[in-house]
């Protein structure tokens, strides 16, 4: 029998988490930028679409020069986007109609407009002095490497007034908080209860492995013998002692040795979840290739991960698409393959394209990228509008072309605002993904529509719980081109098979029982009775299959 009391406890490791940020959601005052009383408005949507679990970006007070992360008040809400108020209602609407709500957590660095950098850079007396990372001179041990090549000159810079230098790992106005310091941790920790006093369900962590970075922090200042895993250690002992199931989905964009340690290794009392960033460029390099093996060998790779963890999957985010973790040749093929031009790269590593456009909006290959994706051991999480298909805008500056507001109608500035469109926070793409072409409200009454079939994707996703808790095996049926994952949990078995090549395929699938069914649960085909231990099934190019596998009795 399927242990259904522990899916509820353990909810993030089913969960269908769907990232938005308030400013590109829906307005409701019609000043062009979206706010949590438009959010609110909506809430229903993402209830209709299936989705357990909201990820908001960023909705501090902010200067503003990295959309929201960062941060000059962690204790309050952008007065453009709403009230506390608003923000309360938006909750209580939430939590109504079932859903979870985390929001990101930024505190390896805040904006240098933020009250405590203020204070720490006017002396090297100020009593917020220690608060960030200061030196007389760039230390030959410190951090290396930009993240962002070509914004960033280096991670110090010289500050005129007291004559030092300060840390920060992200842009010059992102100054790196010093976690060595006890009250910087001590503050830290106020704002995450603060925030899971006001109903959030936890925190999608940003930049983890640069909050628990100490290079360049003097060693006189770090406690003695600090290690930073202990730190994260007891943000995860907290966060569960004021909310007993509350998350911690970290950013840890790291090869898979190194990611372990951030779930806290065997004892898994670090981070909650992780997101897959290799599974996700395994996907990308195994599409422009037509061949599945790239993904058998990210699954292969991965490690065992404490029992209550769970990654969380991903094929686009708010970032640049970051193909980071590919060879250099590996990245030039799917450079090739989805995003040729300059404009459409970014540093060097990374695509700002949606995958919409990255297939040339063929959407027998988009439906099998996201069932594949969905089908990947962890949590699916989308990025708004994904769920309609929505393309970018190259014309907007680096990574926020694919941060276009949302597409609710093809009605005057796309329904996101009573506004002119002129007006909107930021330019809708237009033509093929412009909002006439691609809405909520166009697709809501299309059976056959994206929005459609992602309400029914998410259903079926959900009422598969050995994905994300079952022992998972890569079946081999001897064609590379041809996916197929086995998921066992308790007596329930499941089975996706997906064709990544154009080129339609036949396959025998070993199944390790004698007689069984399989019964399609995503798509139409009729059940097929499965003889000597092998079914054979014929799968059609880009073509993509759930399966029950129901032993004969
Ligand atoms: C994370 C965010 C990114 C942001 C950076 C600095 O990588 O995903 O959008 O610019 O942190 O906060």
């Amino acid at each position: 029998m399927l242990h259904v009391p522990a899916t509820a406890d353990l909810w993030w490791k089913n969960a269908i988490i769907y990232c938005l940020d308030v400013q590109t959601f829906a307005d409701s005052d019609g000043d062009g930028i979206g706010d949590f009383g438009g959010l609110t408005q909506h809430v229903d949507d993402l209830a209709g679409l299936g989705v357990t679990c909201i990820w908001l970006m960023p909705f501090y007070p902010t200067a503003d020069h990295d959309d929201g992360y960062d941060v000059t008040d962690h204790y309050a809400i952008d007065p453009r986007l709403g009230t506390f108020g608003d923000f309360t209602e938006f909750m209580a609407v939430a939590r109504d109609r079932g859903l979870r709500v985390i929001a990101d957590l930024v505190v390896n660095h805040t904006s240098d407009q933020h009250a405590w950098f203020r204070e720490s850079r006017k002396s090297r007396e100020s009593r917020h002095r220690d608060w960030y990372v200061w030196q007389d001179a760039i230390p030959d041990d410190g951090p290396e490497g930009v993240v962002f090549p070509g914004e960033q000159s280096g991670v110090w810079t010289f500050d005129t007034e007291t004559g030092q230098y300060y840390l920060h790992r992200f842009y010059h106005h992102q100054p790196d908080l010093n976690i060595a310091n006890h009250q910087v941790r001590d503050e830290i920790a106020k704002v995450i209860g603060f925030w899971l006093a006001q109903g959030l369900s936890g925190f999608r962590v940003d930049a983890v492995p640069f909050l628990l970075e100490l290079d360049g922090i003097d060693a006189i200042d770090r406690e003695i013998g600090m290690d930073p895993h202990d730190y994260l250690r007891d943000l995860r002992a907290f966060i569960q002692r004021r909310n007993g199931d509350a998350i911690l989905l970290g950013e840890v964009n790291l090869p898979f040795e190194e990611q372990r340690r951030f779930f806290g290794d065997e004892d898994g009392d670090e981070l909650t979840m992780l997101f897959d960033f290799i599974g996700m460029q395994s996907i990308y390099l195994a599409m422009a290739r037509g061949d599945a093996r790239p993904i058998v060998r990210a699954l292969r790779q991965r490690p065992e991960i404490p029992d209550d963890a769970a990654y969380a999957s991903f094929l686009r985010n708010h970032d640049e698409l970051t193909l980071d973790k590919l060879t250099d040749g590996e990245r030039d093929e799917v450079f090739a393959a989805f995003g040729p031009e300059p404009d459409m790269q970014l540093y060097g590593r990374g695509l700002r394209r949606r995958l919409p456009t990255m297939l040339g909006g063929d959407q027998q290959w988009l439906r099998m990228a996201y069932s594949l994706m969905f089908a990947m051991p962890g949590a699916p999480t989308l990025f708004y509008g994904e769920e309609i298909g929505m393309g970018e805008n190259l014309a907007i500056e680096d990574r926020l072309a694919v941060r276009t507001p949302m597409q609710w109608t093809s009605g005057p500035a796309a329904g996101f605002t009573t506004a002119p469109a002129t007006a909107a926070f930021r330019p809708f793409p237009d033509g093929d993904f412009g909002p006439e072409e691609v809405n909520v409200a166009s697709q809501r009454t299309d059976p056959d529509s994206l929005l459609n079939w992602f309400e029914r994707l998410i259903r079926l996703r959900k009422s598969a719980p050995e994905i994300g808790w079952g022992e998972y095996r890569v079946v081999d049926v001897g064609n590379d081109a041809v996916l197929v994952l086995q998921y066992c949990w308790g007596d329930r078995t499941a089975m996706t098979v997906h064709n990544l090549a154009t080129r339609a395929a036949k396959v025998s699938i070993p199944l390790g029982v004698e007689t069984a069914t399989l019964r399609d649960r995503l798509g139409s085909a009729s059940p097929i009775a499965a003889k000597d231990a092998t079914a054979s099934i014929k799968i059609a190019a880009h073509g993509y299959h759930w399966f029950a596998v129901e032993p004969a009795p």
